[in-house]
């Protein structure tokens, strides 16, 4: 839910001791609005455990039941969904209000337009902010009809296509939230939806369609990865075991890398490879991290993390077609990038710009604020690493409405020389609810304030 007048919450990090001791980080956020819209498009009654309950996903939540469906939480983590059916959507009452999350809104957006029901959409500042023609396009496809603001901003009304028809799509974007959209509106249309990516992106909508039961197709054309999709099953209910999120372990992780002496571990955090670029990276830099215990939890792999400070990083050119794998990291990564020796070079990131902030800008902008030079294109951003205790810190970020932002320059502040803060950690509620109690517990200095 968008809160304009919340009260900015800004919190300081400073220097402490090394870190020490586990963090459970929260569940998948990706996994977790996943599993409760295929829930909802499900006949009959999913169960999800270890459910992410970020503003972002009980936005989701809310969502799914003004469109018909009925959703309960029965426990920390412990969710049930009654799906309505695949094109059983209800018209919703009033807007559908999805707070922060671009995967929410988009996700939605498809699931819902292959019915023919209206429904309309806003958000937050960051949201209204934020491209939607990239997902109204495709739809439009299938015969979903939207109307928006300039540049199809929200709020948008959909109305979802009476008599929708199949649709062969390739991304001009890697976007697993446009690929996601076309699969789910691919749902409810008669025959097979096609939607070819040039780049890999995160597969969850994929794994967990056939996980409930869809027929689904991946082949390797020459023009890339094709994901075929057949038209109108029964999606059976399921129960979704949600490992921990990679994107949110990247927070401790990095703190415990830049703060000499620690050593954590970080339990069940999901493996899947078209997540985890920042590790690759984060090894080829030099960092401690073992990957222990590998197993299969609810369909996706994951590993137990064990981190250790050496103190000995090295920047690293971050090759383009990685982007996707790690697309949410690559704030932290700048920051973890602060405290390594010689220059950390990222490119091919021009989708920063148009996620919760202009990540590029607001990283660019916070690192020269705490004495890190950093150079910045349209597509780039190089960041000038100042060594394991070099980096000034003192200055006060805007985080943007930016819960990775503002999470970011805490981590950053945990290892530099003077105190960093941010204007506001209000936004770190989308994603990682408890993210100050959790670092605070493993010994990292933060406060209010
Ligand atoms: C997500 C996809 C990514 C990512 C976002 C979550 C998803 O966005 O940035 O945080 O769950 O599909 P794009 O698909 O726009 O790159």
């Amino acid at each position: 839910m968008s809160a304009p007048d919340a009260p900015a919450r800004p919190m300081t990090a400073r220097a402490a001791g090394p870190l020490s001791g586990t963090a459970e980080v929260p569940g998948d956020k990706s996994v977790s609005h996943r599993a409760l819209i295929l829930g909802a498009l499900a006949v009959g009654e999913t169960r999800v455990t270890g459910l992410l309950e970020g503003q972002d996903v009980l936005d989701t939540a809310a969502a799914m039941r003004a469109f018909g469906a009925g959703v309960a939480r029965l426990g920390p983590g412990e969710w049930r969904v009654h799906g309505v059916g695949t094109g059983g959507f209800a018209e919703p009452e009033d807007v559908i209000d999805c707070g922060n999350s671009g995967t929410g809104v988009r996700l939605i957006m498809g699931a819902m337009a292959t019915t023919p029901i209206a429904a309309t959409f806003t958000g937050d500042a960051s949201l209204r902010r934020r491209p939607m023609g990239r997902v109204t396009e495709p739809l439009a496809l299938f015969g979903a009809r939207a109307w928006g603001r300039r540049g199809g901003r929200l709020p948008l009304t959909l109305v979802g296509a009476a008599e929708p028809v199949p649709v062969r799509y390739a991304l001009p974007v890697p976007s697993a939230q446009v690929k996601s959209a076309v699969l789910l509106a691919g749902l409810n249309a008669p025959g097979e939806t096609v939607v070819i990516e040039a780049e890999p992106t995160r597969d969850h909508t994929e794994r967990m369609l056939a996980g409930f039961g869809a027929a689904l197709r991946i082949e390797t054309l020459p023009e890339g990865r094709a994901i075929a999709l057949t038209g109108q099953p029964e999606l059976a209910p399921q129960r979704v075991a949600v490992p921990r999120d990679p994107s949110s372990a990247a927070f401790p992780v990095a703190a415990a890398l830049i703060v000499p002496g620690s050593a954590i571990r970080v339990p069940g955090v999901s493996r899947n490879p078209t997540r985890d670029g920042l590790y690759r990276t984060l090894v080829e830099m030099g960092a401690d991290i073992a990957f222990e215990t590998p197993r299969e939890e609810g369909g996706e792999p994951v590993a137990d993390l064990a981190v250790r400070f050496t103190g000995a990083l090295r920047g690293v050119e971050v090759p383009p077609e990685r982007a996707a794998s790690m697309i949410d990291e690559y704030p932290v990564l700048a920051a973890v990038a602060a405290f390594a020796e010689g220059a950390t070079v990222m490119r091919g990131i021009r989708e920063l710009r148009v996620k919760e902030s202009d990540r590029i800008d607001a990283m660019a902008r916070g690192l020269e604020a705490c004495g890190v030079a950093v150079e910045e294109g349209p597509d780039m951003l190089t960041v000038h690493g100042r060594g394991a205790d070099g980096v000034p810190g003192g200055a006060r970020v805007a985080t943007r409405l930016d819960h990775r932002i503002a999470m970011s320059f805490l981590v950053l502040g945990m290892a530099a020389r003077a105190p960093v803060g941010v204007d506001d950690a209000g936004p770190v509620a989308t994603s990682f609810p408890g993210f100050a109690d959790l670092l605070r517990g493993l010994g990292a200095d933060l406060a209010e304030g």
